[in-house]
C-alpha cells in the first residue's frame, strides 16, 4: 500500500498517565522505521495553538521508557474547545506539513479529536493514556495497571496499621468519573465495601453492618472510595459514619496524584509500546479517526466516536464479587 502520510505529530493531552513515555517512543521510533518525519507536539492542544512544535529524532526518546510523566508535558487546553483555537491550531499543523496526528489520552482528548478531525482534513489517532480506564472498547489503558499497583502498595501499608489500631479507615482513589480503579485496588486488599460512581451508594446498608460489626467488637474494616463516588468522596463518607459509629474510630486517606506518578509497570510499558506501534501502522493502511486499544490481548481500532459516547460500565458480578469476599 502507499504510503501517503510523511510527516506526523504526536502529542501527550489530558491527565497524565504513566506509560506515556514508552507510547511516545514507540510512535516515535515505528515512524522512523517507516521513514515519516516526526514532530513532538508540547502541552497537547495547548502546543498545537501556540506553535509549541520540534522534530523529534530517534535519540529524543533514549532511555524515557521507565519513566512516568510525558516528557511532552500535558495540558487540559480550554483555548482549543473554541473554534478559533482549532483553526490556529490547523494552521501550525499545516506550517509544519504535519499530515496526520497521533493524540495519547483520555476521553476528553478524544472528544477534541473527533471534532477537529471532522472541521479539517487531517487523519487522528489515538492511544487510549488513563490511570482512570473509562474508556469504552478497550480492555486496559495506558496507566491503569501502574496506578492500581500504587494503590494496592498503598492501602496495604495502611491496612497495617489499621489492623494494629481497630480502625475503620476510608481510602479514596482517582476516579472522577469511574470506578475502575477503586474497584481493582478495592478487590486486590481485600476492601469489605467499595464505592464507585457507576452504582448508587446504599450508605444505610454500610452502617447497618458497621454497627453489627461494632456489636461484636470487629472495629476494622476498609472502605475504598472514588473520588467521584455519588455519596461524595472520603470526606463524606467519615461525616456519616462518625455521626452513626461512636464507638469506631474512623480515619480518612486520600490518596491523590500519587496514582499518575511513578515509573509504569511491565504491563504499561508493553502495552504502550504495542499501542505506539500499531497508532503509526493505522496511519499508514490510510485509517482515520479510530483509537488503539486492546481486546482479548489483541490490538483492535475502535472509532473515537465510540469511546466518548459508551462510557464504561461495571457489571452486576463485579460487586457480587465484592460482596461475597468481603463477608
Ligand atoms: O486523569 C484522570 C484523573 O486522574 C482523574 O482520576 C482525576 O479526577 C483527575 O484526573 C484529576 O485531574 P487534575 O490533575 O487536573 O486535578
Amino acid at each position: 500500500m502507499q504510503n501517503k502520510i510523511k510527516r506526523i505529530g504526536v502529542m501527550t493531552s489530558g491527565g497524565d498517565a504513566p506509560g506515556m513515555n514508552a507510547a511516545i517512543r514507540a510512535v516515535v521510533r515505528t515512524a522512523l522505521y517507516h521513514q515519516i518525519e516526526v514532530f513532538g507536539i508540547m502541552r497537547g492542544y495547548q502546543g498545537m495553538i501556540d506553535d509549541d512544535i520540534f522534530q523529534m529524532d530517534s535519540r529524543s526518546v533514549a532511555n524515557i521508557i521507565q519513566r512516568g510523566g510525558t516528557i511532552l508535558k500535558s495540558a487540559r487546553c480550554k483555548e482549543f474547545m473554541e473554534p478559533a483555537g482549532r483553526k490556529k491550531a490547523y494552521d501550525n499543523l499545516r506550517k509544519h506539513e504535519i499530515d496526520g496526528l497521533v493524540i495519547i489520552g483520555g476521553d476528553g482528548s478524544f472528544r477534541g479529536a473527533c471534532v477537529f478531525s471532522s472541521e479539517f482534513d487531517i487523519p487522528c489517532i489515538g492511544l487510549a493514556g488513563t490511570i482512570d480506564k473509562d474508556i469504552s472498547g478497550t480492555d486496559f489503558t495506558i496507566g491503569f495497571d501502574t496506578a492500581v499497583n500504587t494503590a494496592v502498595d498503598a492501602i496495604d501499608k495502611i491496612r497495617d496499621t489499621m489492623d494494629a489500631h481497630d480502625r475503620i479507615f476510608i481510602i479514596e482513589v482517582m476516579g472522577r468519573d469511574a470506578g475502575y480503579i477503586a474497584l481493582h485496588s478495592g478487590i486486590a486488599t481485600g476492601a469489605e465495601n467499595i464505592l464507585i460512581p457507576e452504582r448508587k451508594t446504599d450508605i444505610n446498608n454500610i452502617i447497618q453492618s458497621l454497627q453489627e460489626k461494632e456489636r461484636r467488637k470487629k472495629m476494622v474494616n476498609l472502605i475504598v472510595v472514588a473520588e467521584g463516588d455519588d455519596f461524595g468522596g472520603a470526606n463524606e463518607v467519615q461525616k456519616i459514619l462518625e455521626e452513626n459509629l461512636p464507638k469506631s474510630e474512623i480515619r480518612v486517606c486520600i490518596l491523590g496524584h500519587i496514582q499518575r506518578g511513578g515509573s509504569p509497570s511491565c504491563m504499561d510499558r508493553v502495552l504502550a509500546s504495542r499501542m505506539g506501534y500499531h497508532a503509526v501502522e493505522c496511519l499508514i493502511e490510510g485509517r482515520h479517526n479510530v483509537f488503539v486499544g486492546i481486546q482479548n490481548n489483541k490490538m483492535n481500532y475502535v472509532p473515537l466516536e465510540t469511546a466518548v459516547k459508551n462510557k464504561g460500565k461495571i457489571g452486576e458480578e463485579w460487586m457480587k464479587i465484592v460482596k461475597i469476599l468481603a463477608s
